[in-house]
């Protein structure tokens, strides 16, 4: 049989072909920043269905497809680098890291054995000692542990396993059985932890959600009553997770108090810093104020691609007991893959729950290490102006309702009239979704405990105060608008007569 290396599959990409993806990639960057680019061009499913022929064909295409292809998805994509992109907990774009991620790519290896992936398990390492030396779980007398993951919910997944295994070893050969294990977070709690809970064979009715308060912070006399009467019932409580940074009102929890609490009845606490934990980077009196007590817990996680501008994913979940990950996630068969050589201690796969693992650290690294602990500083402080800055403005006016004092990134608030009473939540509702099918701006919204639809606004680190004041604007006006419409249709008929 002869050997075909004409294939087209194992053909090289051309340099042709590279610059004008590198053309388009620039173009695409730079017009983030020009007016009229919107976050987004909304069409529906069947809309966005008629611009591409989706169906994987029997034959192939050929390079000026590909560049056709690329630009129809990115004139398709929601533009998350955009400076109105205020949606989800990520923004923006650093150089280095995007870089990093291409490079991961390109020369696509796995995390699992130091000897396949030399240089990226030595970035990883340097991380998790930086963030654990930031988090104060790593000293002069404990090394901590840590590994990067694929996200912040599985990081809490990690959190989780580490602390089934630490109160209840067994469970790893056995399975969960009868043992009534309880967990505890706060209302506020990112739902992964139900998720997770559910993957371990736990199950979410063994998921306490403890009220928190007006300011979204777990309220721990609960707490602990809460624990009291699960210990009452025969019940094992054996975990609570805190949160730094929660995900619609960015609150943090009480980690000093929920610690103490932690160890008075021996639960594992984690604290989940998937949003909030960029603030171990802030320079400022400010970290010390939200963060204390965050190094009397057992495990901490933090998500490096939601503020800092790296791609996803890029998680960081930290142990503060050294070689525990190993011992709840080992087990045997892998013999085909880690093999017992000088480097064997560098090897991160038998601590991890995956086998084949992306190399997050090094667009992680190569960032950090370009801007430096101080480029990070000043962006939080710059962060910290806009938030300021755009809670100002909606106190000002009083077609806005403040719904909650930003302690981090988050602003909520939501439109109100001033005089008449009406549905807030329909108008409130419109607005957003107007906005959204318009491409201006791209803004999330929640629902309160008590059922008020408000906006959760993420202050991004490329918007301008001009952004603000015409984000703003642009409310006031679709609500008048929507007022107009829906409230004064005959007046709306005389004006189009
Ligand atoms: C507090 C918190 N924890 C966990 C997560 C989940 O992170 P990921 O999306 O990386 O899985 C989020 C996501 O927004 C979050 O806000």
């Amino acid at each position: 049989m002869l050997f075909n290396n004409q294939l087209p599959i194992t053909k090289l990409v051309d340099k042709k072909i590279l610059r004008r993806i590198f053309r388009t990639i620039g173009r695409y960057l730079n017009k983030n920043t020009s007016t009229g680019t919107t976050v987004l061009n909304y069409r529906s499913p069947e809309e966005l269905r008629k611009k591409i022929d989706l169906s994987i064909d029997s034959n192939g295409k050929d390079n000026d497809w590909l560049i056709k292809i690329l630009h129809i998805y990115l004139k398709y994509s929601v533009r998350t680098t955009h400076r109105n992109f205020n949606n989800q907990l990520f923004s923006a774009f650093n150089f280095p890291s995007f870089i990093g991620e291409i490079i991961s790519t390109l020369t696509n290896t796995t995390m699992a054995t130091y000897e396949a992936a030399p240089l990226a398990t030595l970035m990883e390492k340097e991380l998790i000692d930086k963030v654990n030396t930031l988090v104060g779980f790593k000293t002069k007398d404990n090394a901590a542990d840590g590994i990067m993951v694929p996200g912040g919910s599985y990081a809490n997944l990690m959190a989780l396993m580490c602390a089934r295994y630490q109160a209840a070893p067994e469970t790893k050969e056995q399975g969960i059985g009868n043992i009534p294990l309880k967990a505890f977070v706060s209302d506020q709690a990112h739902y992964s932890f139900k998720k997770m809970i559910n993957v371990l064979g736990i199950g979410t009715n063994a998921l306490v959600e403890i009220p928190s308060d007006k300011n979204g912070q777990m309220n721990t006399t609960l707490l602990e009553n809460a624990i009291k009467e699960s210990i009452s019932k025969g019940e094992r409580p054996f975990f609570v997770g805190a949160t730094a940074g929660t995900t619609v009102f960015g609150a943090f929890d009480p980690f000093g108090e929920i610690a103490s609490i932690a160890k008075k009845y021996k639960l594992w606490m984690h604290v989940d810093g998937a949003w909030g934990g960029f603030i171990l980077l802030y320079n400022n009196s400010l970290k010390k104020k939200l963060l204390n007590g965050i190094e009397l817990a057992d495990s901490f996680s933090w998500d490096a691609h939601k503020m800092m501008g790296v791609p996803l994913y890029a998680s960081f979940f930290l142990c503060k007991h050294e070689g525990l990950m190993l011992k709840s996630n080992s087990v045997q068969g892998g013999n085909y893959l880690f093999h017992s050589t000088e480097n064997t201690t560098f090897d991160t796969g038998p601590k991890s729950l995956q086998c084949g693992r992306h190399v997050d650290a090094l667009k992680v690294w190569l960032a950090w290490k370009f801007y430096g602990d101080k480029g990070y500083s000043d962006m939080i402080d710059d962060l910290y102006a806009k938030a300021r800055y755009l809670k100002k403005l909606i106190l000002k006016n009083s077609w806005f309702e403040l719904i909650a004092d930003p302690q981090y990134f988050n602003v909520c608030f939501r439109i109100k009239h001033p005089k008449i009473d009406m549905n807030l939540n329909d108008l409130n509702l419109e607005i957003r979704n107007r906005l959204l099918r318009s491409g201006s701006y791209f803004t999330n919204y929640a629902i309160s405990q008590n059922g008020s639809v408000f906006f959760r606004f993420i202050v991004n680190a490329s918007s301008t105060k001009e952004d603000y004041k015409q984000f703003l604007n642009k409310l006031l006006n679709e609500t008048g608008e929507y007022i107009k419409e829906k409230y004064l249709p005959d007046k709306n008929a005389e004006i189009v007569s």
